[in-house]
């Protein structure tokens, strides 16, 4: 039987998490695997539909994420995340809450990179001042430490990220 995990994409917006986590999501499944995607900004539409963007809020997001995460991966499932999930100690809470099978994955892109990308045309709107308190901008992201994978997204293609996850997947006896 597979076992459950919960990879953990983490990094600033426009970085390319939920890229990588969807393309990851269909290889897994086409191996075979059961798995889930929780896209920070797909649950902030349903189950964290109330949450803004303040500390507390993306707490708040970040540790119900963090929850269902912990349910499917001891129920076997492949759970990914991908949200910014911005500050360390609650990744680090996830991590707890998670254990073992938990697997951060740094979304590593720098910020220049990310602001030319602007996917959703969210950093135009944070530099101008019309949106207020956006990661990177004028909120803070805090570098994972000691993230089980980096990627770098200005300099592998997207292929590449997805083929060094599958490997770290494998290399960790997942798949
Ligand atoms: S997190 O900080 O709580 O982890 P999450 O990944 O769920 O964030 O949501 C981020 C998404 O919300 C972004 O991709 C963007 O589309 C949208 N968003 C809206 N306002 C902000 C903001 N102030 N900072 C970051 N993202 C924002």
């Amino acid at each position: 039987m597979a076992k459950g995990a919960t990879v953990w994409f983490t990094g600033l917006p426009s970085s390319g998490k939920s890229t990588i986590a969807h393309k990851v999501e269909k290889l897994l499944r086409e191996k075979g695997h059961r798995v889930e995607v929780f896209d920070g900004d797909v649950i902030r539409k349903n189950l964290c539909s109330e949450l803004g963007f303040s500390k507390e809020d993306r707490d708040t997001n970040i540790k119900r994420i963090a929850f269902v995460c912990k349910l499917m991966t001891r129920n076997d499932v492949v759970a990914i995340a991908a949200a910014i999930s911005p500050y360390r100690e609650t990744r680090d809470y996830a991590r707890k809450e998670i254990g073992k099978d938990f697997l951060e994955v740094y979304v590593r892109c720098p910020l220049s990179v990310c602001k030319d990308r602007d996917v959703k045309g969210l950093y135009k709107k944070a530099l101008s001042g019309e949106l207020k308190g956006f990661t990177g901008i004028d909120d803070p992201y805090e570098e994972p430490l000691n993230p089980e994978l980096i990627l770098h997204t200005d300099k592998e293609s997207v292929e590449e990220s997805v083929q060094r996850v599958m490997a770290e997947l494998e290399k960790r006896r997942y798949l």
